[in-house]
């Protein structure tokens, strides 16, 4: 992966010491520093590079890739997604999506595009993390459409509802009990309510995000994994069935708003 420039190095170091102190108060004034200077936009640049970088046995670029408007076509694709795909006869998310790319045209192998798609601490970043970063700056102000055409679409729907309110784990948490009401805190971090249109909008319009405290651009499928580990629930895997259900039932309470990706998070 390409190494970051200084620029980068010395915005992450400022960014880090800055974050030692953050409160609410601190983190708004990132956000007024920063104005538009988002540092996920080295992330965006980065996705397209891999979009049109030759790789697998193939040696191919993703460039004919389908993500649901036609083979190739990136613009507005991402706020269609969860959606139907024909080839696989399955509902699938971005993530999944562009794992099923990577391995059937560019013939790269299914575990080792899989292994590790979201960056631990003190990385720079994975090539997923990239690509969906960019995907969504493609999509950026666009409206959130993800389509109920399908019964398989519906069907995702109903079992994300049903996941979002079941309760368990040893806190007997679902994720209903942090995100169903929109007045709701843990610490300073205020919980948007998920199951309305305007937290739901706000949400998943405003991920991918570049997450201060962290250093590093994270999608919603790394948001979800941690809320399940907040939940203490077994690690959602990327791709499953259960990730793409959750994020289906919020795209679709999202359907409507508008696409402000990438983000800028605490
Ligand atoms: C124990 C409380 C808790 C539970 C249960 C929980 N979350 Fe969260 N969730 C949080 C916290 C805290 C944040 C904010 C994290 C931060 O800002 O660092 C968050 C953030 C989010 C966000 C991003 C919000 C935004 O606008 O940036 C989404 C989406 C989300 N959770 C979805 C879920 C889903 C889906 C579930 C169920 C699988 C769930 N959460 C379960 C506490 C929880």
């Amino acid at each position: 992966m390409k190494k970051p420039n200084l620029e980068v190095a010395l915005l992450a170091a400022w960014l880090c010491a800055a974050t030692l102190a953050a409160d609410d108060g601190v983190f708004d004034q990132y956000r007024d520093l920063m104005g538009d200077e988002n540092p996920a936009v080295f992330v965006i640049d980065e996705g397209e590079e891999f979009w049109l970088t030759a790789q697998g046995p193939n040696a191919v670029t993703l460039e004919s890739c389908d993500l649901g408007l036609g083979p190739g076509v990136t613009a507005g694709a991402y706020v269609r997604f969860p959606r139907h795909f024909a080839d696989t006869n399955a509902v699938m998310d971005l993530e999944s999506r562009l794992v099923y790319c990577m391995t059937t045209i560019q013939g790269r192998d299914l575990e080792s595009v899989t292994a590790k798609p979201y960056s631990l601490r003190g990385d720079f970043g994975t090539e997923i993390e990239a690509l969906v970063t960019w995907l969504a700056a493609e999509s950026e102000g666009a409206t959130i459409a993800p389509e109920q055409a399908h019964a398989t679409e519906r069907a995702m729907y109903a079992l994300g509802k049903d996941i979002f309110f079941y309760r368990a784990g040893p806190h007997d948490f679902s994720c209903a009990t942090c995100h169903e009401q929109s007045d709701k805190r843990i610490r300073l971090q205020a919980l948007p309510d998920l199951t309305s249109h305007t937290g739901a909008a706000g949400s998943w319009g405003s991920w991918p995000a570049y997450r201060i405290s962290q250093g590093l651009v994270r999608t919603m499928g790394w948001r979800l994994r941690d809320c399940f580990r907040q939940q203490r629930w077994p690690e959602l895997q990327m791709g499953s069935e259960a990730s793409i259900a959750l994020q289906t039932y919020m795209a679709v309470n999202a359907a409507g708003g508008t696409m402000t990706a990438p983000g800028l998070k605490r």
